[in-house]
C-alpha cells in the first residue's frame, strides 16, 4: 500500500512537473500563465504565496511568538512561503531560492522584498531630504540607483516608497516620506516608483515598488507612532489618497497596509481601503501586503478574537499578502474549508501575486538577481556614488545667512569646527539602510579635508553614549558636560565656528516619535555657550525631521539644513559652505517654533476668526505667533531672486496660463523652485487658504531673467467632496506665486 501511494506520488509529481514545464515553454500572456499555475495549484500551495517570512539575521519588527527559524525553513521547503523579506546578498538569496525552486512540488520562486528606502549599499539622503531638491529627475534616478544595487544583490522588491503626507514633525517616519503636501507628495511618489521600477520590470536591474501605508498612518495622534489615527474624508481623499493613486498612474507593483485604523477599522481588515477604493475605483492590479504583523494586532487592536479571526478579516478585506503574522499560513485553509472564506477571493490575491513575480521574470530565471560577478560590479559604484554626492548637494537647504556669512571664502583661516556629529561616519546615513554599511559615510571633518586644513576641530560633550538600530532608542548624553570648555576655548580664538548639531540617524525612522524636537542633549546648552564667546557661527544642522530652532534662528547668522544625506554627506556639505555648490532646497515641511504649534501646514483651512480685531477672540495663542518658524517651499540661496509680472491669460478657461517673471539679481549662479498655490475662495465645502498646484526648478545666471509658465486645468482646480467625488466649482480663485508658500505674488481669475 505504501509502496503505491509512493509510485502514485511520483506519478503525479512528475505529471505536475511536465505540466509545470509546458506552463513555463507557453508564450501567452502573463495571466494566461497566471491561470495555468494556478489551476494545478492546491489551496495549501495558494496559501503559501499568500505568506510572508522576515530571515532572523535581520528582521525589521518583532518575530512572533512561536515562529523560529527551524519552522521557516521547513515552511519554505513544503511551498508554504511565497516571499521572504530581509533576505539580501546573492548568496544569500539564491541559498534560499534553491530550496524554494529545487525542493517545493512546483518549484514556485520565492519574491525577495526589503525596505529599499534611500538606496542600498551606497546611501543616498534620506528621502525627506531629497524632497528638499524638488527635483523629480533626480529623485527618479535616485530611486533607479537603488534598484540597480539591490537588484545586484538579489532583491527584486522594495517596501517603498512611504508616500505618508505627515504634518507632524513629532512622528519619526516624517524622514521617510514626502512631507506635508499632497501635491508634492504625488509627484515625488511618481518619480520614485518610476526609478525603481524602470521602463522594464523584467531586467534584472528594476525591482517592484510598494506604496505604503495604506491609509493614514502618517497622522499618529500626538505624533506617536502606531498611535490612532482619526482623520476626515475631506483629509483622506485630498491629502492623503492622492500619492496612492499617483503611485497607481507609475504602476506600482503592490501596496503595503497600515497598523492604524481609520474609523473603528484597522487598514490591514479595511474593505473600504483595499477593496472598494484601491481595487475597485482605481482598479489596482498589483498585489496589496500587510505590514508587518498588523494582521495580528489587529487582536490588540480589539478588533479580531484571534489569529483565525485575523485571516479571515484580512483576507476578505484585500490584504493579499500576510507579513509576519502567521495568520494565513496557520488558518486560511480552515477558513475556506469552512466556507468561512470563498476560493475565489484566494484565487484573486495569489493570482495578484504571481503576476508580479512573472513580471520580474522569476519564472524564466528565479536566479536572474543572483549573479555575484554583478553584485561585485555594482555595488559602490562610482556612478553611484557621484549620483548620491549630486542629490545629497541639492537636498541641502539654507536656512540663514545673515550678512552672507556663507559661503566661505576658500581661504578661511582659523576655523573651529565643533560638534560630535561633525566626526561622525554613522548618524549621516540616517535610518531605514539596512543593505548599507555602518560608518560609510563621508564626515563633515573629511569633506572639510578637501577645501582646507586651517581648522581645529573640538567635538564638544559626548552626544550619544550608544546606539543600536532594533531594541533600543539612541541613548543621548544628557549630563556629562566634559568637553564644554575646550569647545569654548576653541571657538573664543577662531574667526568662525562651525557648529555640527542635530538628531543621530536613529533618533528618527521607525518607531522614534518625539515628544521635544529640539537639539537633543546638551546641543542647546552648547551652542548657547559658544555664541557667548563666538558670534560667528555657521550652524550645520542634521536632523532626520523639522527641529524648533527658534533660538538658533534668532542668534544664529547662518544656518544650513543638511538633514541627513547618506553616503557624501560631508562631501555635499563643504562643498556648499565653500560656495563650490549653491544651494537651492525648499522645505517640504513646516518647521515650527515650538511643539505646541503642531500639527504646523500650509494648506490648512480658513477658521472663522482668522484676524485679531483688537480682541483676544481669535484663532491664536496667548503664547506663541501662529506663523511658523520657517514655511513650507522655503530655502534661500546664495543669490537673490527677484519675482515680477504675475499675469494670467484666461483665454481658455479650461487651460489657464499663469505666467511670472524671475530674475536673478545677485552674483552668483543659482536655482530657484518657482511655487504656484491656488485657493478657491468660496466653495461648496471650505477649502484650504492655499495648495500647490505647480512648481518649475529653474537655473538663472546673475541677471537672467526667465518667464516661467503654468496651466491651470480642471486637474489643479478641483477637489474631492466627502463621499470621493471629484469635483471642479465656477467661481473665483486665487492665484499665487512665489519663493515659498508664505512670500507670494497674488491675482484671480474667475472659473467659469
Ligand atoms: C514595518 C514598517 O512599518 C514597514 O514600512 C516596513 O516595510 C516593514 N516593517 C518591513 O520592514
Amino acid at each position: 500500500m505504501k509502496k503505491l501511494m509512493l509510485v502514485s506520488v511520483v506519478i503525479i509529481t512528475m505529471l505536475f512537473t511536465s505540466q509545470m514545464n509546458e506552463i513555463l515553454a507557453q508564450s501567452g500572456a502573463i495571466d494566461k500563465k497566471v491561470d495555468s499555475l494556478l489551476a494545478i495549484m492546491t489551496l495549501e500551495e495558494k496559501i503559501g504565496q499568500m505568506n510572508q517570512y522576515s530571515s532572523f539575521w535581520n528582521p525589521t519588527g518583532p518575530i512572533p511568538e512561536g515562529s523560529n527559524e527551524q519552522m521557516r525553513y521547513n515552511h519554505i521547503k513544503s511551498g508554504l512561503v511565497g516571499s521572504m523579506l530581509n533576505v539580501y546578498g546573492v548568496e544569500n538569496v539564491r541559498a534560499v531560492q534553491e530550496i524554494a525552486v529545487n525542493e517545493t512540488r512546483l518549484g514556485i520562486p520565492i519574491i525577495f522584498g526589503l525596505d529599499v528606502v534611500h538606496g542600498h549599499r551606497t546611501v543616498f539622503p534620506i528621502p525627506l531630504a531629497e524632497s528638499a531638491s524638488w527635483d523629480m529627475e533626480a529623485i527618479e534616478s535616485a530611486a533607479r540607483y537603488a534598484a540597480v544595487e539591490a537588484s545586484a544583490a538579489g532583491v527584486n522588491w522594495t517596501f517603498a516608497p512611504m508616500v505618508d503626507i505627515s504634518r507632524d514633525a513629532r512622528w519619526g517616519r516624517v524622514m521617510e516620506g514626502a512631507g506635508e503636501d499632497p501635491y508634492l507628495g504625488s509627484k515625488i511618489a511618481m518619480a520614485r516608483v518610476k526609478g525603481f521600477q524602470g521602463d522594464d520590470l523584467s531586467k534584472p536591474n528594476t525591482i517592484a515598488a510598494t506604496a505604503k501605508h495604506l491609509a493614514g498612518y502618517g497622522f499618529p495622534e500626538a505624533g506617536k507612532d502606531y498611535n490612532s489615527v482619526d482623520v476626515s474624508h475631506s483629509i483622506l481623499y485630498n491629502v492623503i489618497l492622492p500619492p496612492f493613486k499617483a503611485s497607481l498612474d507609475a504602476d506600482v507593483k503592490s501596496v503595503m497596509n497600515a497598523f492604524n485604523s481609520l474609523n473603528g477599522v484597522p487598514a490591514t481588515a479595511s474593505h473600504f481601503l483595499q477593496r472598494d477604493i484601491l481595487k475597485e475605483d482605481w482598479d489596482f492590479q498589483g498585489f496589496v501586503l500587510s505590514d508587518w504583523a498588523s494582521g495580528l494586532e489587529m487582536i490588540d487592536h480589539g478588533y479580531a478574537r484571534d489569529l483565525k479571526h485575523v485571516a479571515e478579516l484580512s483576507v476578505i478585506a484585500g490584504s493579499d499578502m500576510d507579513m509576519e503574522s502567521l495568520a494565513y499560513v496557520q488558518h486560511l485553509e480552515e477558513l475556506v474549508e469552512s466556507g468561512t472564506v470563498e476560493m475565489h477571493i484566494i484565487d484573486d490575491a495569489v493570482r495578484r501575486i504571481l503576476r508580479v513575480k512573472y513580471e520580474l521574470g522569476l519564472f524564466e530565471d528565479p536566479y536572474k538577481y543572483c549573479d555575484l560577478q554583478r553584485e561585485k560590479e555594482l555595488i559602490y559604484h562610482p556612478d553611484h556614488l557621484e549620483a548620491a554626492l549630486e542629490m545629497a548637494k541639492k537636498s541641502i537647504v539654507l536656512l540663514k545667512n545673515n550678512n552672507d556669512l556663507l559661503p566661505l571664502n576658500k581661504k578661511q583661516q582659523n576655523i573651529a569646527v565643533i560638534g560630535a556629529l561633525a566626526a561622525d561616519k554613522n548618524s549621516p546615513l540616517g535610518n531605514w539602510r539596512i543593505g548599507s554599511e555602518d560608518s560609510t559615510a563621508i564626515s563633515v571633518l573629511e569633506g572639510l579635508d578637501k577645501y582646507t586644513n586651517d581648522y581645529k576641530y573640538v567635538k564638544g560633550p559626548d552626544f550619544v553614549m550608544e546606539e543600536t538600530f532594533f531594541h533600543s532608542h539612541v541613548n543621548i548624553n544628557q549630563t556629562d558636560t566634559n568637553g564644554f570648555a575646550e569647545a569654548i576655548q576653541t571657538a573664543k580664538n577662531a574667526e568662525v565656528v562651525i557648529m555640527v548639531l542635530g538628531e543621530h540617524g536613529f533618533q528618527t525612522g521607525e518607531g522614534r516619535s518625539r515628544a521635544h524636537i529640539g537639539l537633543p542633549g546638551l546641543q542647546q546648552e552648547l551652542l548657547e555657550a559658544v555664541y557667548e564667546v563666538n558670534q560667528n557661527i555657521v550652524l550645520v544642522l542634521m536632523n532626520g525631521r523639522p527641529l524648533t530652532i527658534t533660538w538658533a534662528d534668532e542668534h544664529i547668522p547662518s544656518i544650513l539644513e543638511t538633514w541627513q544625506l547618506g553616503s557624501q554627506s560631508g562631501n555635499a556639505i563643504a562643498a556648499v559652505l565653500f560656495g563650490d555648490y549653491n544651494p537651492g532646497g525648499k522645505l517640504p515641511m513646516t518647521f515650527p517654533r515650538s511643539v505646541g504649534q503642531i500639527p504646523i501646514y500650509y494648506n490648512h483651512f480658513s477658521t472663522g476668526r482668522p484676524v485679531s480685531h483688537n480682541s483676544v477672540f481669535w484663532s491664536h495663542y496667548t503664547d506663541e505667533t501662529n506663523s511658523p518658524l520657517y514655511p513650507f517651499g522655503y530655502g534661500l540661496s546664495y543669490t537673490e531672486f527677484e519675482y515680477a509680472n504675475l499675469s494670467l491669460d484666461t483665454t481658455n478657461n479650461e487651460a489657464i496660463k499663469v505666467m511670472v517673471d524671475v530674475t536673478n539679481v545677485g552674483d552668483v549662479a543659482g536655482e530657484e523652485v518657482v511655487q504656484l498655490y491656488i485657493q478657491d475662495e468660496v466653495a461648496s465645502l471650505v477649502r484650504p487658504v492655499k495648495e500647490l498646484k505647480g512648481f518649475d526648478k529653474i537655473n538663472l545666471r546673475p541677471g537672467e531673467s526667465k518667464e516661467v509658465t503654468f496651466t491651470l486645468t480642471d486637474q489643479e482646480l478641483g477637489f474631492y467632496n466627502n463621499e470621493g467625488e471629484y469635483l471642479v466649482e465656477p467661481g473665483k480663485f486665487n492665484v499665487m506665486v512665489g519663493t515659498n508658500s508664505a512670500d507670494v505674488l497674488k491675482t484671480s481669475f474667475i472659473k467659469k
